[in-house]
């Protein structure tokens, strides 16, 4: 299959923006594989991520118009806040820099056990997660029943609490020239507003290879039932004439929910920082599913 690398000029033009917040699946180390097998940016219309995360393919992508979404509310929060409020925002993260302590920590983290939450700003809210992401153990999201955090402290020097540059990038790529809405909502939302000639990137959490996988963001995790669902909203897509693409696990069922005419899937050797070394033992394999591959041939 050819490469569907972005042409220099559309290069050129990028900012350089990352993700503002650790986050389980990230896509970062995968991204340079990606670029091989993503459409051309004026191949499509409207770009649509509706796992969004941490938003590493967003972020390399740079679309014009896009529709992002997440389950996750404080998660999708916290990017509502950095493309409409920045200032409101730094100013909590500086806070937050200025007093981090353990004893700190655990007061911010408890504050979602108090009854005045529900009346805190989104800025306060969003500058709490993004302070819990930088400082919390492994930048963990965990919440439990209740819907209160229980994660631990990290075991880090210097957290970078407020990365000012990133953020600022960050609010020119959401608010600057391009058409972005942000949305928190349940993934299937897409059907109701993705159209032929869009594109469509899924990034679920995985099926899991065996009982130790994680796929819990949210007090509700993603299981056999919600992939095969998946599946069908990834083919309700591919009739419509939308062109879409899927990372998943290797798992054995992946290969029996995507097996269709049309549809590509693509084995990729994702690196991990934890027990890799220069062998390529600890590289991990992983699928991504397309269903416009013929066109890549044809390039
Ligand atoms: C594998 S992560 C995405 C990682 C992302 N691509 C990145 O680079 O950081 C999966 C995301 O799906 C979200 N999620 C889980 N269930 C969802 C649902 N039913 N609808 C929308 N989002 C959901 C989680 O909150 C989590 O952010």
């Amino acid at each position: 299959m050819v490469s569907a690398l972005a042409d220099k000029s559309d290069i050129r033009k990028k900012i350089v923006a990352y993700p503002f917040v650790k986050w389980a699946g990230g896509k970062r180390l995968l991204i340079n594989e990606y670029r091989k097998y993503f459409p051309l940016k004026g191949s499509y219309i409207t770009y649509f991520e509706p796992f969004l995360g941490g938003g590493a393919v967003f972020f390399d992508l740079q679309p014009e118009k896009a529709i992002l979404m997440d389950i996750n509310e404080e998660l999708i929060n916290a990017y509502k806040v950095i493309q409409s409020n920045l200032e409101g925002l730094i100013l909590e993260l500086k806070r937050h820099k200025e007093n981090h302590c353990e004893k700190y920590y655990y007061q911010v983290r408890n504050w979602d056990r108090l009854p005045d939450y529900k009346d805190r700003t989104p800025e306060e809210k969003a500058g709490r997660f993004i302070y819990l992401n930088r400082t919390c153990f492994n930048g963990l999201y965990r919440v439990n029943r209740n819907g209160h955090n229980n994660v631990p402290i990290g075991r880090y020097k210097n957290p970078k609490i407020l990365d000012r540059e990133n953020l600022i990038n960050v609010h020119e790529l959401l608010d600057g020239d391009k058409d972005i809405r942000i949305i928190n909502t349940d993934y299937k939302e897409v059907l109701k507003y993705a159209e032929k000639g869009d594109f469509v990137y899924f990034d679920p959490p995985y099926y899991p290879l065996d009982d130790t996988s994680f796929t819990s963001y949210t007090k509700n995790d993603f299981g056999p039932e919600d992939h095969e669902k998946l599946a069908e909203v990834f083919m309700e897509l591919h009739k419509r004439g939308c062109k879409v693409a899927l990372s998943n696990s290797s798992a054995e069922e992946v290969y029996k929910l995507y097996d269709y005419d049309g549809i590509d899937i693509i084995p990729l050797y994702a690196r991990r920082s934890i027990n890799s070394n220069s062998n390529g033992r600890g590289s991990i394999k992983e699928l991504l599913i397309i269903n416009y591959g013929s066109e890549l041939k044809n390039k």
